[in-house]
């Protein structure tokens, strides 16, 4: 089921409009430093032989393919996102990759996911959670789908906490950023990037959103002094 909110329908379509260009953009944009960010979650993963991975925003696929090179060849990786669009660029990707047998792909909203209870051993959601409308409900949905035990991955920007590198971050993202995106893509997605970063609860504030989601052994990191943030958490083996 996708999301059918009016909030939801205008970033689905904004995601439609940008997907021919969205990888292009997205190594310039951040200098190539995107794929390091997506190693490190991955490097995160908690899944045995035969295990299930499941990539919420998957996007272009990225991030299930990232996932899929660091785990061993019983593990299947399933990566979804609410926009039809994003997930045919994934699927031609991953038909070209040497992972295509056990990467599949599904159309569907992160707040309501088409999975059954205690499904996967690990979720992954980069740079995803920010665009969720109800981020609250996608959080619980999550943890609904995770066996107990399972570990939950984030990448979202975040506000750098140096004042200097702060000020010339802001310049780049609010300024460069959305003038050479709006060359190449869609200007208004490279204007909705900067302010949905700068209004996203980033930091302390989401990882108590995870807590009062439900998820225990909550831990953050910083990337790129900053610019990104990796959340984990997981869910508890007995109910709380
Ligand atoms: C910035 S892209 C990130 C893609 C990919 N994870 C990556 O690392 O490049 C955000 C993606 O989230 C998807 N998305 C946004 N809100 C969603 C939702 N509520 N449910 C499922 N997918 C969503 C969009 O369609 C888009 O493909």
């Amino acid at each position: 089921m996708i999301g059918t909110s009016k909030k939801s329908a205008a970033i689905r379509q904004m995601f439609s409009a940008i997907a021919p260009k969205y990888d292009l953009l997205n190594r310039m944009l951040s200098l190539g430093v995107d794929r390091r960010w997506r190693r490190s979650a991955v490097s995160r993963l908690r899944c045995g032989n035969g295990g299930m991975i499941l990539d919420i925003a998957t996007g272009t696929g990225d991030m299930a393919l990232a996932a899929a090179a660091v785990t061993d060849g019983s593990v299947r990786i399933i990566g979804v996102d609410f926009c039809g669009e994003m997930v045919e660029i994934a699927a031609t990707k991953i038909t070209a990759s040497v992972h295509r047998e056990r990467v599949g792909l599904c159309i569907a909203s992160c707040e309501a996911l088409p999975f059954s209870n205690n499904t996967f051993d690990s979720v992954t959601i980069a740079f995803g959670i920010r665009n969720v409308v109800d981020r609250v409900l996608g959080l619980r949905e999550i943890l609904r789908v995770l066996r107990p035990g399972g570990k939950l991955v984030v990448l979202e920007f975040s506000t750098p906490r140096s004042r200097l590198f702060n000020t010339v971050y802001r310049f780049y993202f609010s300024r460069i950023l959305p003038a050479i995106g709006g060359l190449f893509s869609d200007p208004g997605a490279y204007r909705y990037l900067p302010d949905s970063v700068s209004t996203f609860p980033d930091g302390e504030r989401f990882a108590e959103m995870m807590t009062r989601a439900g998820f225990v052994n909550i831990g953050r990191s910083e990337l790129t002094l900053g610019i990104v943030t990796e959340y984990r958490g997981e869910k508890p083996v007995t109910p709380c």
